[in-house]
């Protein structure tokens, strides 16, 4: 059965081959993404049934979404409950548990509010959400799709892809994982299994899991003949930071040196570039949308659940409706800040979130290449124009860095190794870019000792050479 390396990461999605010659061959997935080797992990799914899945997902969702008309609709979910109503409050259950009045409880049918006009879904960042046991799956225009689903239609596409490649069938996906999923062994547990049932969804007969930092210092030395060396991976991508110490011993050849590897140890966790987004919004933009405004005669501030849904742009519509329009509509009369609140109102009705969601993440990234930068964002009244240079970028993500320093730590203790005995530091995954990290890097081990590999296509081949010797 012929096999292929799967880097199924939380942004981007990169697939290897081992080739007859003893190297490996990256596929190109996606023509409209540059490179065209890594697949945005990004799924659309439109209201007539369309699926588009990497860059053109994207394209497609901002295409149809940003500025159209929303129209929320209460509908019947055909679900009811009993409630305590029209009750007095020292008479209800809340108040005086045991006490309830029977004549208080109704039976009530459940609506939801349906966003009538949306042309289409984006699913972003699935990975993460492979862990969550109460997230399922959801409902995209009345089909029901379970998480794995969704997960299967990007693996379809590369098990596609690599297929019309090799012209042939691939039936074996070796597919990287983090460290974990979750430090929660049962969610680190469901969120395996998951991604297993998506590539059996997706057509592969046989999956096999390999460490995603492990399989990127494959790919070193399945290129270069150290001697005997103590190796760190750093793996940082949107999703997780991975971390692994491997003993290398000098061999000819790379089976030798592979059966001469030992893994020392691995530590991860869920801090990654999807969180420094995060962290950027939430220090330098959220005060335009009213983190710091108040409201009516008591000065009440803007509620932290509504603010904190502009991080969280997948579920900005669910805030589109007519009940919270109006609601920010009244409190900008009220406000000591009324074009914040307008600024807040404007980025839930014109839908805004991807958008500037993709702003703040491009501003990062360009600030791994110069001083500083200048996150903009107009749409109508909405006016965004805040500067950040790398200073204040690595005070914003102070946090971060600490968590990612201790998981290195970690790595180290777990190994028992020093600094000092570590030879190589090699570097993968797009985080891995931030000068901050570079820097963290250099002043623990030296800055002879820190390897950038390829940031996108190591993971998948080391996966690829893994294949090989199945
Ligand atoms: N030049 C850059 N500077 C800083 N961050 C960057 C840069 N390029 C990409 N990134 C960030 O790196 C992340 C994507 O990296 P990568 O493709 O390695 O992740 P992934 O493999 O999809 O995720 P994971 O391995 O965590 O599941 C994103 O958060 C992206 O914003
Ligand atoms: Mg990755």
């Amino acid at each position: 059965m012929i096999a292929c390396g799967i880097d199924y990461g939380t942004t981007n999605t990169s697939v290897a081959i081992a080739k007859e010659n003893g190297k490996t061959q990256v596929i190109e997935l996606d023509d409209a993404n540059t490179p065209s080797t890594s697949l945005p992990s990004l799924v659309y799914i439109g209201a007539d049934g369309s699926i588009l899945t990497g860059r053109k997902a994207a394209h497609v969702f901002i295409q149809n979404n940003v500025g159209r008309e929303v129209i929320m609709q209460s509908e019947e979910t055909g679900m009811e409950i009993s409630i305590i109503s029209r009750a007095e409050p020292e008479k209800s259950e809340f108040y005086n548990p045991g006490l309830i009045d029977p004549d208080v409880m109704e039976t009530i049918s459940i609506k939801t509010q349906v966003d009538v006009n949306l042309p289409g879904r984006l699913f972003q960042s699935l990975k993460t959400k492979l862990k969550f046991t109460d997230f399922k799956g959801t409902d995209v225009f009345g089909k029901h799709y379970q998480i794995e689903e969704l997960v299967s239609l990007i693996l379809k596409r590369c098990k596609e892809k690599v297929e019309e490649y090799m012209s042939d069938t691939v039936d074996v996906a070796v597919l990287g994982r983090p460290v974990f999923f979750s430090q929660n062994q049962f969610e680190d547990q469901v969120a395996e299994r998951r991604l297993r049932n998506a590539a059996m969804i997706a057509g592969f007969k046989e999956v096999v899991f390999f460490y995603e930092p492990v399989s990127a210092s494959i790919e070193y030395i399945s290129t270069t003949t150290p001697n005997d060396q103590l190796v760190m991976v750093v793996d940082i991508g949107g999703g997780t930071c991975d971390i692994c110490i491997m003993k290398f011993q000098r061999a000819e050849t790379l089976e030798e040196r592979l059966k001469r590897s030992t893994v020392l140890s691995v530590s991860g966790d869920t801090v990654a570039g999807d969180m420094i987004d995060k962290e950027i919004i939430r220090k330098r933009l959220f005060h335009y949308f009213g983190s710091t405004a108040r409201y009516g005669s008591k000065r009440l501030p803007i509620p932290r659940n509504i603010l904190n849904v502009v991080l969280d742009w997948q579920n900005l519509y669910r805030l589109n409706t007519e009940e919270t329009i109006n609601w920010l509509v009244a409190v900008e009369t009220f406000s000591d800040q009324p074009e914040a609140i307008r600024a807040l109102r404007l980025l839930i009705q014109k839908n805004c979130g991807y958008p500037l969601a993709l702003v703040v993440e491009n501003a990062k990234k360009e600030l791994s290449f110069q001083e500083q930068v200048k996150i903009q964002f107009c749409y109508e009244e909405l006016n965004i124009e805040e500067t950040i240079n790398r200073e204040e970028f690595s005070k914003i993500i102070e946090d971060i860095l600490g968590q990612i320093q201790t998981l290195i730590v970690e790595a180290e203790q777990k190994a028992g190794v020093k600094p000092d005995d570590i030879s190589l530091v090699l570097t993968t995954g797009g985080t891995c870019l931030i000068p901050a990290i570079q820097k963290m890097l250099i002043e623990r081990y030296g800055l002879q000792k820190i390897i950038s590999r390829d940031t996108f296509t190591s993971v998948a081949r080391g996966l690829a050479v893994v294949s090989r010797y199945l």
